[in-house]
């Protein structure tokens, strides 16, 4: 497989173009507007520009990285592509119009892919012609950093098409964890009720922006506290998840915590909007409650 494709060059789309460029295949990055996508590669570069300064890649790395991304507004150049990964808003309905659209210029063989972190894969399947060549390929945010790809398969993926999605994690050097397409797969399905409970907490006035996140950094080791993680993922897309859940599964563990939805409405959506439990307009993040 030397050519892949993906679709959507927001945050998780050019980092999975980032890593699949930086192990050698070619690859189409399709975006609605040619401005976006041109955004999308200079966010790559700005990556591959980190990873050069922390002497994971080369400079020669970096700049045949970046010769191997093309971009178009065009997806009948997928025709090529023998994997092509969706990464576009997650949201159901424009999924489904674009597979629709999608899906006759693809190549008969070729593997859909999407990066859903939440919506059932048999039911996104179903609405394509290929529900035995459709995986979920479930990335981690910020994609060169983060080691896991979370496979998913519908109910009628094929075994050819797992074997070529577990070759494609492998060659990317990820390590690939199986899931059942159950509401929010596995590690969300952990993850988001975590990061929705210390809003909980800072809604019923238990600690602090700053408290909450010491507390789970200090006293848990995690990487980033809590609330920080909620920003970084978007309060807009971790409420959507929690949606999806609390739908899924009709129990009320997962249901959303006020404040989540509040912030939300506020259009308070975390890093990606300059507020949300953070303020993140003045350099460095202050916390805001
Ligand atoms: N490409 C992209 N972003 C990069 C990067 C690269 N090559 N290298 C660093 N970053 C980003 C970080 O996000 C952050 O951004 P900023 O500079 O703009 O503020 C910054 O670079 C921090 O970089 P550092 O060099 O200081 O990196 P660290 O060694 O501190 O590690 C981290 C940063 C890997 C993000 C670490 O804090 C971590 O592991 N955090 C937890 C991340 C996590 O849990 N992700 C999963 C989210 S859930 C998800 O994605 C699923 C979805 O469906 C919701």
């Amino acid at each position: 497989m030397q050519t892949i494709g993906v679709i959507g060059g927001g945050l998780m789309g050019s980092g999975i173009a980032h890593v699949a460029a930086v192990a050698g295949y070619d690859v189409i990055l399709s975006e609605v507007a040619m401005d976006r996508a041109e955004r999308g590669k200079a966010s790559i570069a700005n990556n591959l520009a980190r990873q050069v300064a922390k002497g994971i890649l080369t400079d020669a790395e970096m700049v045949s990285s970046l010769d191997r991304i093309f971009l178009t507004v065009d997806t009948d150049r997928f025709a090529d592509a023998a994997l092509v990964i969706e990464a576009a808003t997650e949201n159901e309905a424009l999924k489904t119009k674009m597979f629709a659209d999608l899906c006759p210029k693809l190549a008969q063989d070729s593997v859909l892919a999407t990066n859903t972190s939440s919506i059932s894969i048999t039911r996104l399947a179903a609405m394509t012609d290929r529900p035995d060549r459709f995986i979920g390929l479930h990335f981690f945010n910020p994609v060169p950093m983060m080691g896991l790809v979370e496979v998913i398969r519908g109910l009628a993926t094929g075994d050819a098409t797992m074997q070529i999605a577990s070759e494609f994690v492998a060659a990317i050097g990820k390590t690939m964890i199986e899931a059942q397409d159950s509401p929010s797969f596995l590690v969300n399905r952990i993850l988001c009720p975590l990061l929705n409970e210390a809003i909980f907490a800072l809604g019923e006035g238990i600690g602090s922006v700053r408290d909450i996140d010491q507390g789970m950094k200090l006293g848990a080791n995690h990487p980033m506290g809590p609330l920080t993680l909620a920003d970084f993922v978007g309060l807009d897309t971790l409420l959507a998840i929690m949606r999806v859940m609390q739908e899924g599964f009709g129990d009320p563990k997962y249901r959303p915590a006020p404040l989540l939805v509040k912030y939300v409405e506020a259009g308070w959506y975390g890093r990606k909007s300059g507020r949300g439990f953070y303020d993140y307009t003045s350099g460095e993040p202050v916390p805001t409650r």
